[in-house]
């Protein structure tokens, strides 16, 4: 136990800690005046200073812009003051939230976070930012300000749906394989080991090789001006995806499927051949799909290829009507493409690569 590593920020580093303590002790500890907590922990504690927890419930709705006044009125009537630290305890929804509202109540307070899924655990606890929806348009809003501390307890991912803690695994396919070859290898070797034991051993070391990997590319482009924009790769499709069913395909589900569709897409559009880490990476990917329920398939199945295409044309990372699209050429070699998907060619690639996708989806 003890200190994992340090980030380095331009906003001020901080330290991914691992920790054996739990959730009620970090409550308890007299060293957080307040604490945003996922409204799952509400049945699961006892014992604790109720007055110091606001609890969040984890959804999509909850991300909303109007959602996050309230939730600064209640911070300010506790009086919090910029020398108080706040703690923060959840999955990707909390820390969006989290990382928000400490980054403007009074210009900036201190806080912790104890990411509590596998998702939050194997990505998003890194990196600082935050994002909050504007309607139906996902992840529009947001900056970026890290926590001091990280607490990472895999065991803490252990009360998760299975079919949660397996998708939220693809961000970490994601995340190595933009990487290099290495990372990637490393931790399909470890996912190996995970899905046959399900030992939460296995899963801290998964936690950790993705974690790495994401600190090496953080700390070059903190502000997403260059490699960390690679990190993007399957979240413009995923996110159209996670849009249009109405975030009932849950965030990791939605990167797998989005990642899948660039690949084939620049296969489809640059005639850039999978070579056997892509393959690799498609088959690891379509295994977490597979777990996806019967509804989610219907749902994908049942998608209107050219409603998607129209929320995809409010992605965030749209420039002056091209789409930056990170594409691979295997693990660790990306480039970004600038996409006119005003041009024929391009939208009918997307409309054929949909169709190869949803086909492949059991
Ligand atoms: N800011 C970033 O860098 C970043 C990166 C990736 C994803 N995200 C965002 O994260 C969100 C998805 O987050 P997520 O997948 O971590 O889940 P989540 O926060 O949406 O939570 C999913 C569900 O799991 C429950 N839950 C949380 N921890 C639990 C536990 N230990 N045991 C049992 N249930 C638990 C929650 O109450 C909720 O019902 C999306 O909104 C996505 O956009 C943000």
């Amino acid at each position: 136990m003890g200190k994992l590593f340090n980030i380095k920020s331009k906003i001020s580093n901080y330290e991914v800690i691992k920790t054996s303590t739990t959730i009620e002790k970090l409550l308890l500890s007299n060293k957080y005046s307040l604490c945003l907590v996922d409204d799952f922990y509400k049945s699961q504690i006892k014992m604790v200073d109720y007055s110091k927890i606001i609890f969040i419930k984890a959804n999509e709705n909850s991300k909303q812009l109007a959602k996050i006044l309230p939730i600064l009125t209640k911070i300010a009537n506790k009086k919090l003051s910029r020398s108080d630290k706040m703690l923060v305890v959840g999955g990707g929804v909390l820390q969006d939230i989290g990382t928000l509202v400490a980054s403007i109540y009074r210009r900036g307070i201190n806080w912790d976070y104890a990411p509590t899924t596998v998702l939050a655990m194997v990505d998003s606890c890194i990196g600082g930012k935050s994002s909050i929806n504007l309607g139906k348009y996902k992840n529009q809003i947001g900056n970026y300000w890290p926590p001091k501390k990280i607490l990472l307890n895999s065991k803490f991912a252990e009360t998760q749906k299975k079919i949660d803690l397996l998708s939220g695994l693809s961000e970490g396919y994601k995340i190595t394989y933009v990487s290099s070859k290495r990372d990637f290898n490393k931790f399909i070797e470890n996912c190996e080991s995970f899905y046959k034991t399900l030992n939460f051993k296995h899963l801290q070391s998964l936690l950790e090789i993705s974690l790495y990997s994401k600190k090496r590319i953080i700390e070059s482009d903190e502000f997403d001006d260059g490699k960390r924009l690679f990190l993007n790769f399957g979240h413009s499709f995923g996110h159209s995806i996670e849009s249009i069913t109405k975030y009932s395909i849950s965030h990791g589900f939605a990167v797998a499927i989005g990642c899948i569709m660039e690949i084939i897409f620049a296969e489809n559009y640059y005639k850039i051949k999978m070579d056997s880490y892509t393959k690799r990476l498609i088959n690891s990917l379509l295994f977490l799909t597979y777990k996806m329920t019967k509804h989610q398939k219907k749902l994908l199945k049942k998608i209107s290829v050219r409603q998607l295409f129209e929320i995809l044309s409010y992605d965030k990372k749209i420039y002056n009507g091209l789409l930056k699209l990170p594409v691979a050429s295997t693990a660790g070699r990306f480039t970004l493409k600038k996409i006119d998907f005003k041009k024929d060619k391009a939208k009918k690639n997307f409309f054929v690569s949909y169709q190869e996708l949803s086909n492949l989806i059991r």
